[in-house]
């Protein structure tokens, strides 16, 4: 009995543990806008062109994505399909799972509703992390998701950088590292500024995928607060035509 209540109090502590851990690393505000059909458009050819060699989005229909985002099936074959496949396919990723274990020693995992279970902050955050770190089978490290195993796939357009770390001393002598900075080594392709768009693009795809209907429901609740201008406004002229004849 005294061991269960044991490991009960253990297990009510791990999100704890969990959070602290979190806490490490401070998150950037995403700002995305599921609404804005160019930046989806953006994201969307990101994802295809350097995330989905790797990862699929297995719950995520092309023509379902065209139909939101405003293309047409022949639009969609030559902007996010140039693999071929048929436009009601899902988005599944070309690598075997057998083989990405082998490579990257875990699967890399779908994406459609990643935004849910990490946050949109967590994903343009992450997506800007990676760092410079030889002693990593990658070459790179990321300071939100330490020893992750995915490489550096945006390395191109960022450029490289390495993480500037803070030493914090212990009262009993022991010490540990902070995160502090990044320090760009080489150039990439897109400026900071550049750069921050295009993940933010990214992530709003990401964020998109993850809710879907959430792009509907915008569009419905828009055309309701409509509908309610217009109705207060006949109900306030019948209302001031009715009592009229009352005074
Ligand atoms: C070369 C293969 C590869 C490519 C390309 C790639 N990834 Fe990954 N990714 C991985 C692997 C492997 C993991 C698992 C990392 C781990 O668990 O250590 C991962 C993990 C992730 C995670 C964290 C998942 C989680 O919650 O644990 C996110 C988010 C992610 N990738 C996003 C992306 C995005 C966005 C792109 C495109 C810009 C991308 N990845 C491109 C291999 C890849």
């Amino acid at each position: 009995m005294k061991n269960i209540i044991v490991c009960a109090l253990l297990l009510a502590l791990v999100p704890l543990a969990a959070r602290a851990q979190d806490e490490g690393v401070k998150l950037q505000a995403a700002n995305v806008d599921v609404s804005n059909t160019a930046s989806l458009q953006r994201g969307a050819k990101f994802f295809v062109n350097y995330c989905m060699g790797c990862h699929s989005a297995r719950y995520v229909r092309y023509n379902r994505v065209g139909q939101d985002l405003g293309l047409s099936d022949p639009q969609l074959e030559s902007y996010l399909m140039f693999a071929g496949g048929k436009v009601t396919d899902t988005m599944m990723s070309a690598m075997p799972r057998a083989d990405a274990i082998k490579w990257f020693s875990t699967a890399p995992p779908d994406l459609s509703l990643e935004s849910r279970i990490r946050g949109n902050d967590w994903i343009y955050t992450y997506l800007k992390s990676f760092y410079l770190d030889p002693k990593s089978a990658t070459g790179v490290n990321n300071t939100v998701f330490p020893h992750v195993a995915m490489p550096d796939v945006l390395w191109e357009l960022q450029g490289t950088q390495r993480a500037v770390f803070n030493t914090v001393k212990n009262p009993d002598g022991s010490s540990y590292q902070v995160f502090d900075h990044f320090e760009q080594v080489t150039p990439g392709k897109m400026t900071p500024a550049e750069f921050d768009k295009s993940v933010r693009d990214i992530t709003n795809f990401l964020a998109y995928m993850g809710d879907p209907v959430k792009l509907t429901s915008l569009t419905l609740g828009l055309r309701v607060i409509g509908f309610l201008v217009v109705f207060f406004i006949i109900a306030y002229l019948l209302k001031r035509e009715i009592w009229k004849k009352v005074h």
